[in-house]
C-alpha cells in the first residue's frame, strides 16, 4: 500500500504538469474555436484584399493576435476593427460581410471603416450578437434598405452606416435605440421623412443625416436632446422653417449644418444664444430677412456660411475673436465694405463675399493677417484698385475669384504662388500680357478685360481669353506677324 502510494505521486505530478501545460497552450496559442471559425468565415467572404489587411488571419494561430482583433479575458474576441487608408488606392476590401461573424458572440464592436468596396445588404447577423454596442460600417458599398426591425438592437450605443448606398426610409423603429449616443446615416440614398421618434434618443451627442434625399419639414423634436453637439442635416430636401425646438440645443451644440435644403422663413433670433457654436451652415436655402442682431453674441463662431439665400441688410457687427471661414455670397446684401471683424481676424483662411455690394478700393483693404488665406472670392462686387499687393502676401492661396469687378492692374505684376489652382479675373479692367506662370493653374479665366499680346501655351478653352483688346494665338486666332 505504501509502495503503490509512493509510485502514484510522480504520476499525479506529471498529470497536473500536463494539465497546466495544455491550459497554458489554450490561452496563449488559440482563441476560442467559435471566434476563430467566425472570423475565418468573415475572411472567406472577402474576395479581394490587395493591401493584405487580413494576411495575419491564419487558421491555427491565436485569432486574438490578428490585425484588427481585440480580445477580452484571454480568448474571447470582443471587437473587429478594419480601417482602409484614405488616399491609398489598394487599401480596400471587396466582398460581403459573412453571416458566420454571428459565431463571434462576445463582439461588442464592429468597425469596418473606409474599406470602400464591401457590398451586400445590411448584415442581419448583428441581430444575433447580444453584446454588440458599437456598429461603424462606414464608407463601403452596402445597399438595400435599413431593416425595419433595427429597433431590436436596443443595446446599441453607436450606429453608423455613413457613406454607403442604403435606400428607402429611416425605419421608425430606430426610436427604440434609446442608448444611442451617435446616429450617423449620412452619405446614403435614404428618402422619406425623418421619423419623429428620433426625438426619443435623448442620449444623442451626434446626429448626422446629411447627403441623403430626406424630405419634409425638419421635425420639431429637439427639446429632449440635452447633449447634442453635432447636428448635420445639409444636402437633403428639407423644406419649411428652422424648427423652434432647435433653440433648446443652445448650451452645447457646436456644429449646426442645415445648408443645401429648401428651408424658408427667417433666421431665428435664438441662434444668437448658441454660446458653443463653432460652425453654422445655412447656405443654399431660401432664408430671408435680416441676420438677427443677436448674432453679435456668437463669439465662438469660426465657420459661418449663409451664402445663397435671400438675406437682406443690415448685417450685424460680429464680436468674433477670429473667424476662420466666412461665406455670405449671393444674398441681397450691400455691405459696402469688407466687415472690420473680418479684416481683423488673425486666423482667417477662407473669405467669400461674392455679390455682397462691396465698393472698396483694394488699396484700402489691409487685413491684419493675409498669410493663411487659401480662398478669396470677391466676385460680382464693385471693387476697384489692384490685388497685386494682397496676392504678394498670401503665400498659400489656392483660389482667387474676383470676376465682375473694376480691378485695374497689369497682369504681369501679379504673383502666381505655387499653391494657386484657380484664378478668375474675368470682366474687369486688367491690362498687360498673360504670363507663362498661369499655365500650371487648374482653372483660369481672364475673359473681358484689356489684355493684349500672345497667349502662352495653356490647356484653357478660348472662352477663358475672349473679349480682350488684342490677345492672340491659340486657342484664339493666330497673332499677325
Ligand atoms: C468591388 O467589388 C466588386 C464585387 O465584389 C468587384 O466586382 C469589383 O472588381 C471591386 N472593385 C474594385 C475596384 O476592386
Ligand atoms: C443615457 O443617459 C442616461 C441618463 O442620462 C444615462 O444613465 C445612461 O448611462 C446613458 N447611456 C449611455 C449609453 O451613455
Ligand atoms: C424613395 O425612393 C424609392 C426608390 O429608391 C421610391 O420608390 C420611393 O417612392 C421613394 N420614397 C419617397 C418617400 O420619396
Ligand atoms: C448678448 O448676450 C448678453 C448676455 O449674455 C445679453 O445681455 C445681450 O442682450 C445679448 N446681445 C444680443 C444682441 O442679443
Ligand atoms: C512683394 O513682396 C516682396 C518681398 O516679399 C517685395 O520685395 C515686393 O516689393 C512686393 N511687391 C509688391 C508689389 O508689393
Ligand atoms: C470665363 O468667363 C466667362 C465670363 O464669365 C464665361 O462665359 C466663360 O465660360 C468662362 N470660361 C472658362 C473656361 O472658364
Amino acid at each position: 500500500m505504501n509502495a503503490s502510494h509512493i509510485q502514484l505521486q510522480p504520476l499525479l505530478a506529471l498529470f497536473f504538469f500536463f494539465c497546466i501545460l495544455t491550459d497554458l497552450n489554450v490561452s496563449s496559442a488559440t482563441c476560442h474555436v467559435d471566434d476563430e471559425t467566425g472570423l475565418l468565415g468573415f475572411k472567406s467572404g472577402i474576395t479581394q484584399d490587395p493591401s493584405g489587411m487580413l494576411s495575419s488571419w491564419k487558421p491555427g494561430t491565436d485569432c486574438c493576435t490578428w490585425a484588427g482583433i481585440n480580445c477580452l479575458a484571454g480568448n474571447r474576441v470582443t471587437s473587429l476593427g478594419l480601417t482602409g487608408q484614405p488616399g491609398i488606392p489598394n487599401s480596400f476590401l471587396s466582398g460581403t460581410i459573412s453571416p458566420s461573424l454571428s459565431k463571434v458572440i462576445y463582439l461588442d464592436g464592429i468597425y469596418l471603416q473606409n474599406l470602400k468596396n464591401i457590398s451586400g445588404q445590411f448584415p442581419d447577423l448583428v441581430f444575433g450578437l447580444p453584446n454588440l454596442k458599437y456598429v461603424y460600417i462606414e464608407n463601403n458599398k452596402l445597399s438595400g434598405q435599413i431593416p425595419g426591425n433595427i429597433g431590436q438592437l436596443v443595446q446599441l450605443e453607436a450606429l453608423s452606416l455613413a457613406g454607403n448606398r442604403f435606400t428607402g426610409p429611416i425605419p421608425s423603429s430606430i426610436s427604440a435605440l434609446t442608448q444611442l449616443t451617435q446616429l450617423k446615416l449620412e452619405g446614403n440614398l435614404l428618402n422619406g421623412t425623418v421619423p419623429v421618434g428620433i426625438g426619443h434618443l435623448k442620449n444623442l451627442t451626434v446626429l448626422t443625416l446629411q447627403s441623403n434625399q430626406l424630405s419634409g419639414p425638419i421635425p420639431d423634436f429637439f427639446s429632449s436632446f440635452n447633449n447634442l453637439r453635432l447636428l448635420s442635416l445639409h444636402y437633403n430636401k428639407f423644406y419649411g422653417k428652422i424648427p423652434s425646438s432647435i433653440s433648446s440645443l443652445a448650451p452645447k451644440l457646436a456644429y449646426l449644418e442645415l445648408g443645401h435644403n429648401e428651408l424658408t422663413g427667417q433666421i431665428p433670433r435664438f441662434l444668437g444664444n448658441f454660446k458653443a457654436l463653432d460652425t453654422l451652415d445655412l447656405s443654399w436655402n431660401r432664408l430671408s430677412g435680416v441676420v438677427p442682431k443677436e448674432f453679435a453674441n456668437l463669439t465662438k463662431i469660426f465657420n459661418l456660411d449663409l451664402s445663397h439665400n435671400l438675406i437682406t441688410d443690415p448685417f450685424p457687427i460680429m464680436n468674433v475673436k477670429g473667424i476662420e471661414s466666412l461665406d455670405l455670397s449671393y444674398n441681397n446684401l450691400h455691405l459696402l465694405e469688407i466687415p472690420k471683424w473680418v479684416t481683423s481676424s488673425p486666423i482667417i483662411y477662407s473669405l467669400k463675399l461674392a455679390k455682397c455690394g462691396i465698393k472698396v478700393n483694394l488699396h484700402d483693404w489691409n487685413p491684419v493677417e493675409s498669410y493663411f488665406y487659401d480662398y478669396i472670392d470677391l466676385s460680382d462686387n464693385e471693387i476697384s484698385g489692384s490685388p497685386v499687393r494682397l496676392l504678394n502676401r498670401t503665400d498659400y492661396l489656392v483660389g482667387f475669384w474676383a470676376s465682375g469687378n473694376k480691378l485695374r492692374f497689369n497682369l504681369e505684376s501679379l504673383r502666381i504662388v505655387d499653391t494657386l489652382k484657380s484664378l478668375d479675373l474675368s470682366h474687369n479692367l486688367v491690362f498687360g500680357k498673360v504670363p507663362n506662370a498661369v499655365s500650371r493653374l487648374d482653372e483660369f479665366n481672364v475673359s473681358y478685360n484689356h489684355l493684349c499680346g500672345q497667349i502662352p501655351i495653356t490647356k484653357f478653352a478660348a472662352t477663358a481669353f475672349m473679349g480682350n483688346d488684342c490677345l492672340c494665338g491659340s486657342p484664339l486666332a493666330p497673332c499677325k506677324v
